[in-house]
């Protein structure tokens, strides 16, 4: 990766009052959680997504569904945050209020590296949820809570058979509405964007670099691959979070 490239994108982050990150499944690849869409080691070469994450697909074989989510759950409980997670982290604790990151991710490696500013457009996968409404809350009574649940595959409740899932959002649902707007606001707000780690192929996670571009912020990429918000950047980084992300957010100047 030309120095230069480099050196001025770290212009462009030590001038921006606010800085936003967007960070796709390539944020957490070094750190030992598989991408979606990677071509040979990606979960979507590997399962049917539409079984697996979908309302459609729990309901279809819940036992199956919560198999996988316990499989990739045990993987990023296992997980450590890498150079790039704690690059993030440390800028924001000399920085305060100046960088948010967005994340499409599902792991919390975000914040076990120190990460503050937070948002999650497509949930906790270490959070359980009811999938149906709570029926007994229906009745009139307290909600349940997920922990009370039977244990199995997936845990129930034992009055009404309601079954947990995990706390992602699945093909065909809604994101979380204050997520979303939160995060268009710091995408309407940004003088630089980084886009770390993602295809581009979902929104409206995606649509966030297209706001930002509209907003008259730097796009920058950093992927190793092409991607479909390429035509957005200001300036493309063919590298990785894990090595890129220490230089462009590094305090002290770059050795020559
Ligand atoms: N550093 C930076 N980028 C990387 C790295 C790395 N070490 N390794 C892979 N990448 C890039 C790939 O080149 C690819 O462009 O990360 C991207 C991962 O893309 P996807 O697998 O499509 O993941 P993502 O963009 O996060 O998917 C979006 O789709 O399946 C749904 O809900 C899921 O949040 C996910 C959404």
């Amino acid at each position: 990766m030309a120095q230069e490239a480099i050196e001025e994108v770290r212009g462009w982050l030590a001038e921006a009052p606010h800085i936003a990150v967007l960070t796709g499944a390539g944020m957490s690849a070094e750190s030992g959680i598989a991408t979606f869409r990677d071509a040979l080691t990606g979960l979507w070469a590997r399962f049917d997504p539409q079984r697996l994450a979908s309302p459609e697909g729990f309901a279809a074989d819940p036992a199956l569904v919560w198999d996988w989510y316990a499989s990739r759950r045990a993987g990023v409980m296992a997980a450590k945050p890498n150079a790039g997670h704690r690059a993030l982290a440390d800028f924001e604790r000399r920085h305060p209020g100046r960088l948010h990151v967005v994340t499409q991710n599902v792991d919390d490696l975000h914040q076990r590296a120190g990460s503050e500013n937070v948002i999650r457009l497509h949930g906790d996968i270490l959070e359980d949820r009811w999938f149906d409404a709570c029926r007994r809350h229906a009745r009139g009574g307290n909600v349940c809570d997920p922990s009370w649940a039977e244990p199995g595959s997936p845990p129930a409740c034992a009055d009404c058979g309601n079954r947990v899932r995990p706390g992602v959002v699945w093909f065909g649902e809604a994101l979380p509405v204050a997520a979303l707007e939160a995060a268009e606001q710091l995408a309407r707000r940004c003088a630089v964007m980084l886009v770390i780690g993602t295809s581009g192929a979902v929104h409206p996670a995606a649509g966030l670099a297209y706001t930002a571009r509209r907003a008259g912020a730097k796009v920058v990429i950093v992927n190793p691959q092409l991607s479909e918000l390429d035509p957005l950047a200001l300036r493309r980084l063919q590298g990785t979070a894990a090595a890129l992300l220490p230089l462009l957010l590094a305090e002290e100047p770059l050795a020559a």
